[in-house]
């Protein structure tokens, strides 16, 4: 089984992100499990506290990393930038030095906005720590999701059929993108 770990960078509990990340789950192919890994637990990344014991969070959260093959980051922009707290999840996900979680990951990106630049901000921001990170990042088909609260219906499924058939061949691509790490 491959898994795929997703990462929504809003911590509201309605978050729109959160909901997509659930969407966009159900598109895998069989063999393939994502699940939602939770980002809101986490202390503020402090280098005093993650010494010799760290906190039990950082560690639950570095070993689910670990169990993970991909990871998929959906998520909102605040300031034309990702969140404080997909940041602080990038940055206690990375340490200890030498042992990052992320490592070597292949990695997909959703942005998403009710406005109209689909969060394009957040998207390209977020690239800039994956480089570091060393995971290789799908180039296509991007995807900024703009009039984000009105993509889903009540049962959380794309409601347009050119939104739903695009989504699939992103999900589609990421899949061909984890095989060739695999
Ligand atoms: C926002 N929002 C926002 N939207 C955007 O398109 N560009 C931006 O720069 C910002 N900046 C911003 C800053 C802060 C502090 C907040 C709280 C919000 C609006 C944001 O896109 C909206 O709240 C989304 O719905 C958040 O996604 P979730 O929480 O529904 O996943």
């Amino acid at each position: 089984m491959t898994k795929v770990g997703i990462i929504s960078g809003s911590l509201r509990k309605e978050s729109v992100s959160t909901k997509i990340g659930k969407s966009v789950a159900k598109l895998f192919p069989a063999g393939y499990e994502a699940e939602i890994i939770e980002i809101g637990n986490l202390p503020l990344y402090n280098e005093d506290i993650d010494q010799d014991n760290p906190p039990a969070e950082y560690t639950a959260f570095r070993n689910k990393l670990k169990e993970m093959d991909a990871i998929l980051f959906v998520t909102p922009e605040y300031n034309r930038s990702i969140t404080a707290a997909l940041k602080n999840a990038l940055d206690v996900g990375s340490r200890p030095y030498g042992q990052s979680s992320w490592d070597g990951k292949p990695a997909a990106i959703i942005s998403q906005s009710p406005g109209n630049l689909g969060g394009f901000g957040a998207n390209h921001h977020l690239r800039q720590p994956l480089v570091f990170l060393n995971m290789p990042v799908l180039q296509q088909p991007e995807v900024y999701l703009a009039d984000s609260f009105n993509l889903l219906d009540d049962n959380g499924n794309f409601k347009n059929d050119d939104t739903a058939k695009f989504m699939q061949s992103f999900v589609d691509a990421f899949v061909e993108l984890i095989k060739k790490y695999q």
